[in-house]
């Protein structure tokens, strides 16, 4: 039998099979641009040429020069000569000011080791995903670097303050949890702003807990756990618990969820924060990202909720809202408000008993 095939189509799926090629390259490039702080040096620094750039950073210019090249060409940087470059301001909110919410650049500064990759081609073979101490040595950065710059900017002035009567609490003193800690940065702000409330950090992943000591030693009112949601103790005396981009990617959110319940107060508050997505694929297909998350699923989040045997396995977008009210209430909660704090990636839940 002939195949009769589409000379359009066969344009088609080769532009975009190269166009993510030419996505992984300058993902590389950006990495370097971060890493070796070029965009810092050419932020405010008004047009430059490859030997100005050498000069501000201490840098070879003919790789700075090709460097550049591959940034006009990729339109982060503009030049119309291919000799001068200007870094425009609003390129360095997203690629060099760490301060500003749309800081993106930290979530190409960790690159993936190769051993990483072999595992996750493994898991399609035995169905056992890799957990995030798996996923290399710098995991919980790669984490940070990809949702910190947006937890920076909204956890105080936004979202804390609109939860009912958690700012009262945690000003007179509240006991807080945070589940899927990571490397603390949640709860380094927190105890800074609430100094009078405590504070303890679960999370199953050593590299996280590292970090997250790293960052947290010396202060008294903060305790980290080397353990998983599952095991909080049944104590019933928790004002706050926060779960921040985590539940999807257990292996048993369940059990993580009734744990919650046994140990929150029955005033308390539960904190969510999970991916914004829908049990409708055509919903989601309006995100102009899906691709991006789907890959990030199969290589991270869902190989972490599949690294155990009898996972549920949710993935990047596996906790939709129907799907967190219904699992939230399955484990005892009576109350889901849903928050859209113009994150344009996360949705938050407040649930309560
Ligand atoms: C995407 S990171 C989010 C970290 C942090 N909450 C943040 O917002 O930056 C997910 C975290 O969930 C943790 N995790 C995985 N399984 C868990 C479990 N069973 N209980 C608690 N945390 C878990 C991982 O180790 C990882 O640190």
């Amino acid at each position: 039998m002939t195949e009769n095939l589409d000379p359009k189509l066969i344009g088609k799926y080769t532009m975009a099979t190269w166009s993510y090629k030419q996505g992984e390259m300058i993902a590389l490039m950006i990495h370097l641009g971060h890493r070796l702080g070029l965009y810092k040096a050419m932020d405010g620094a008004g047009l430059v040429t490859p030997e100005d750039l050498a000069n501000l950073t201490g840098l070879h210019q003919r790789w700075l020069k090709e460097w550049l090249r591959s940034q006009a060409a990729a339109q982060l940087i503009k030049s119309q000569d291919g000799e001068t470059f200007l870094f425009e301001p609003e390129a360095a909110e997203i690629l060099a000011r760490e301060d500003s919410p749309k800081f993106s650049a930290g979530a190409f500064a960790v690159v993936r080791p190769s051993e990483v990759v072999d595992g996750i081609a493994d898991s399609f073979r035995t169905g056992l995903g890799l957990n995030y101490d798996g996923l290399g040595s710098e995991s919980a950065q790669h984490v940070e670097g990809m949702l910190g710059p947006m937890t920076k900017a909204l956890l105080l002035p936004t979202i804390i303050p609109n939860l009912s009567g958690v700012t009262e609490k945690l000003e007179n003193g509240a006991r807080v949890v945070d589940v899927g800690c990571g490397g603390g940065m949640v709860i380094d702000m927190l105890s800074e702003a609430f100094p009078a409330s405590t504070y303890v950090g679960y999370d199953p992943s050593e590299r996280a807990i590292e970090l997250a000591s790293k960052r947290l030693s010396g202060r008294d009112n903060v305790e980290l756990q080397l353990a998983g949601g599952e095991e909080l103790p049944d104590s019933g005396d928790i004002d706050l618990v926060i779960t921040f981009d985590c539940l999807h990617d257990m292996p048993r959110p369940d059990l993580a969820m009734k744990a919650i319940r046994g140990a929150i107060k029955d005033d308390g508050t539960w904190l969510i924060k999970d991916i914004k997505s829908s049990s409708n694929w055509e919903d989601n297909l309006k995100n102009p990202m899906l691709a991006m998350m789907y890959a990030t699923s199969v290589g991270s989040c869902l190989q972490s909720a599949m690294s155990e045997p009898e996972a549920f396995g949710l993935g990047t977008l596996g906790l939709n809202p129907d799907v967190a009210e219904q699992m939230t209430s399955d484990a005892g909660f009576t109350r889901f408000t849903m928050h859209d704090f113009q994150d344009p990636t996360n949705l938050y839940y407040e649930v309560r008993p």
